[in-house]
């Protein structure tokens, strides 16, 4: 059988193949609550055949949002848009997950194509960041965050905690804590954002307590017979690549022992000089190393595009899961168009019926 097409297990929970759709941010909300675009766009991902797709990162509160536009998880009404949009990926055959966010010092930036950086502090939409210490980020992110008393983090951990028992009650099978792209929590672990002298800085245990602890709180909400997840980078490119993947292993052995049942390996992001080596598919022998040396199913992605390149990742064990992101914006159907060039039988099965039966021309298998 196609290793890209063999159901996957973690929990009570199978996904029908190891295709996910990774969470992407539509900067297309208002109060952080889902509108029109959200209801229709996600089903559409979830029809196209994927195992898992992942609702973009939500803001635990609303100075966690990294733009206006991001959703929110933080109230009961912006629960009822989320629990409708899990409801209807389930019904397309997809298992339905969400990614909880907090954006530290990247957060009150515009959206992409506004600018991508920093809302101006004398604009109204502007609010002020926090994050582990007041450093700020650079370049396009310019703005000098609040350092966090002990009082802010025990308040971000807890809207963590709400924010899970929210996607968990929203009927989301899946959970993704957004540990990674230079966030706040990746902020924690990194040695430049992070400049503590107290139990949450210094050596590799203070910077990755805020990961282990909010990773602990949030085990106890959520459901034990359910994905527990979390997406984290691993690397900089910064140069201190070998010291950085070390630590980031022995948290997620932590991690794994506190409850993770998966790390999604992604890239840290914490530094705008990063020398990332793009070219598909560069963090594979990277996920491949973090799954052998920290022994928990791994996912990842990053230019993961082309059907043979998918499949071969999964058959060489280097990762469980694919996260295909850009390839199901310009092809919502993808995981189907994969499936006829792998020359998997019937590809049109992963499609609804009222596509399947008009679209074996376009996907034969
Ligand atoms: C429009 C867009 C929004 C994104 N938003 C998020 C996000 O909310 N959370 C996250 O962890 N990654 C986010 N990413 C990164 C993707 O999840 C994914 O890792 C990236 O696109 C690389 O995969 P690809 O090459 O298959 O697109 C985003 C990427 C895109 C293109």
């Amino acid at each position: 059988m196609t290793a890209l097409f063999t159901p996957f297990s973690l929990k009570d929970v199978t996904l029908r193949n190891r295709i996910a759709v990774p969470p992407m941010c539509q900067y297309s909300a208002t109060d952080g609550l889902t509108n029109d675009w959200h209801q229709v766009h996600y089903p559409a991902l979830a029809r196209g055949g994927a195992g898992l797709v992942i609702v973009e990162a939500t803001a635990v509160s609303p100075e966690g949002r990294i733009t206006p536009g991001c959703l929110g998880l933080w109230n009961d009404q912006q629960a009822e848009g989320l629990a409708r949009i899990a409801a209807s990926i389930k019904a397309a055959g997809a298992v339905a997950g969400i990614q909880i966010a907090h954006a530290g010092r990247k957060a009150s930036a515009n959206k992409p194509w506004e600018g991508d950086d920093h809302i101006a502090l004398d604009d109204p939409r502007s609010w002020q960041t926090i994050a582990p210490s007041a450093v700020a980020f650079g370049a396009n992110l310019p703005q000098v965050p609040k350092a966090m008393t002990l009082d802010d983090i025990e308040r971000v951990k807890a809207d963590f905690v709400a924010s899970a028992q929210r996607a968990r009650d929203a009927g989301f099978q899946w959970l993704e804590l957004h540990f990674a792209h230079g966030y706040l929590a990746q902020s924690f672990f990194n040695v430049d954002a992070n400049q503590r002298d107290d139990a949450y800085g210094g050596d590799y245990a203070g910077r990755s307590r805020f990961m282990l602890e909010t990773l602990a709180a949030v085990r106890k909400v959520w459901p034990e017979n359910l994905p527990l997840t979390a997406r984290f980078g691993v690397i900089e490119y910064d140069g201190r690549d070998e010291q950085t993947l070390a630590e980031s292993i022995d948290v997620t052995r932590a991690m794994h022992a506190g409850g993770l049942d998966m790390l999604n390996v992604s890239v840290g992001f914490s530094t705008p000089n990063g020398k990332i080596p793009w070219g598909s598919p560069f963090l594979a022998p990277i996920a491949e190393r973090v799954r052998r040396e920290a022994g928990l199913p791994v996912a990842s992605s990053w230019g993961i595009d082309a059907p043979q390149v998918a499949n071969r990742v999964v058959a060489d064990q280097q990762m469980d899961l694919v996260m295909i992101g850009r390839a199901f914006l310009a092809n919502p159907h993808y995981a189907a168009q994969m499936a006829a060039e792998l020359q998997v039988e019937r590809p049109t099965w992963l499609l609804p019926a009222p596509y399947a039966h008009w679209l074996e021309k376009y996907h034969p298998g």
